[in-house]
């Protein structure tokens, strides 16, 4: 295939919408609101703000530049960027790491099809909180349904895939990111509506760095790359389809901007309603799926219709954004197969999906018959969350940052940032300082400091 005939975005605002549907996933309103709570509230966010503004943008600007650059998948772009050295292993890491992602991404996917399925056929309404926590545990521990449900997600995620960039991914972003900004606003306007709401409102606007240590550091870390799709050339892929005119840096901006504004908007849902009906904020990953059903029904048990409504509502939200996710998950592996392997896009894509439904199997199933197999203290599904975000992708961000910021040729990135000269871009300095030295040592600082070499 020559450059000439690869896919690319068809408009700038698509471009903008799949990179933003990429990032707005299940991180913003599984992980997220879960790892504030734990983490201590507000001062969690701002350092959250903090690593978005310092390591976020400038290494999403370097995805950016290196996929559009190259026009390849992440692999080959390292390849192309850096022909004989070991760079390559960059690009490869973060198809690794892509793929391992998206093997318990697909999980709680699919767990979102479950609650939908619950909501509409009235199975959450009526229940008691240890009603709740059961129905979960027994459904996340069933050896076959949650696994059943994983398959059919990773499924219309491979039906999306294989009609293309522009026709699949394009598409479904224009129509998937507006659905989920409404639902959004519908819900958290709800939520700060309940009585006692102002409780959940405080504990994630009042900042209380007396909890702040190193764990919670590297916590807002690892969430903000995780939450931008970052360190794993899931953004240099989606880059490599820009059109020469999209500008780089408004689009890092923009994207950054949703992301960050989404996973506030999901706090606003979830903390006010937690609170007003007394339960606690740090309930860990099973914050969606135990406590807010919880919720809906405390709040608007009297109302069967509402609580059912707003239920579904929510699930659906979750489902649409864990969608646009995979969706760019699935292209990572898909782009390098495709182009790296010489196989047509719809083999490469086959092969990916029966790859993520096995792995996805084996995380699914460690949380229940296989429970007792455990790597390092965790399950499978913990461990991959775990190496993914606190470890792989800091790392493939380091390397990233570095590869741009010292390897690179200062020409090529100008010429990518500034559209060949034809952009005035103000922040040109300061993107390279961030990329030179802020992001490489303040991730380093941050991994040593686990180490507890600081004492
Ligand atoms: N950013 C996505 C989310 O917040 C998850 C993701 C990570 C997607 C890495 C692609 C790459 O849910």
């Amino acid at each position: 295939m020559t450059k000439n005939d690869r896919a690319n975005f068809g408009s700038k605002i698509g471009a903008i919408l799949a990179a933003a549907g990429s990032a707005v996933g299940l991180g913003n309103i599984w992980r997220f609101p879960f790892e504030t709570g734990n983490h201590g509230g507000a001062a969690f966010i701002l350092i959250y703000i903090g690593c978005v503004l310092a390591l976020g943008i400038p290494i999403m600007m370097a995805e950016f530049l290196i996929g559009r650059r190259s026009r390849a998948n992440t692999a080959g772009a390292y390849r192309q960027l850096s022909p004989g050295t070991q760079w390559k292993w960059v690009g490869r890491l973060g198809v690794l790491t892509g793929f391992l992602i998206y093997s318990f991404y697909s999980v709680v996917a699919g767990w979102t099809l479950e609650y939908i399925l619950q909501a509409v056929s009235g199975g959450l309404n009526g229940q008691t909180a240890e009603g709740f926590i059961n129905t979960f545990n027994s459904f996340v521990s069933s050896p076959w349904r949650p696994v059943v449900w994983s398959v059919l997600f990773v499924l219309m995620t491979h039906f999306i895939i294989t009609r293309g960039v522009e026709k699949g991914i394009e598409r479904s972003s224009k129509i998937l990111m507006p659905m989920l900004f409404i639902l959004l606003f519908v819900l958290a306007c709800c939520s700060i509506s309940l009585p006692n709401a102002s409780e959940g409102i405080r504990f994630l606007l009042q900042p209380d760095f007396s909890k702040v240590n190193s764990k919670v550091l590297l916590g807002a870390m690892g969430q903000a790359f995780f939450s931008l799709s970052l360190g794993m050339g899931c953004l240099c892929t989606y880059a490599s389809y820009f059109r020469n005119d999209t500008k780089l840096p408004r689009t890092a901006f923009n994207v950054a901007l949703i992301d960050t504004l989404v996973a506030i908007l999901a706090g606003f849902i979830i903390f006010p309603a937690a609170f007003s009906v007394g339960i606690r904020p740090d309930s860990g990953p099973s914050l969606l799926f135990i406590t807010l059903p919880n919720v809906f029904q405390q709040a608007f048990g009297n109302i069967p219709l509402l609580a059912l409504l707003l239920s579904l509502l929510f699930y659906v939200l979750l489902a649409l954004a864990a969608l646009t996710s995979t969706i760019s998950l699935h292209e990572v592996s898909t782009a390098y197969m495709h182009e790296e392997f010489n196989l047509n896009r719809k083999k490469a894509a086959t092969l990916v999906t029966i790859g993520c439904i096995l792995l996805g199997m084996l995380c699914s199933l460690s949380l229940g018959v296989g429970s007792q197999f455990k790597l390092f203290g965790m399950t499978l599904f913990d461990l991959f969350d775990f190496v993914t975000a606190k470890i792989m992708l800091p790392v493939g961000g380091l390397f990233i940052a570095l590869f741009a910021g010292w390897y690179l040729d200062k020409q090529i990135i100008w010429e990518e940032i500034s559209n060949r000269g034809t952009l005035k871009v103000h922040i040109y300095r300061l993107l390279f300082i961030g990329l030179k030295y802020v992001a490489p040592i303040s991730i380093i600082l941050v991994f040593l400091d686990q180490f507890n070499v600081f004492g």
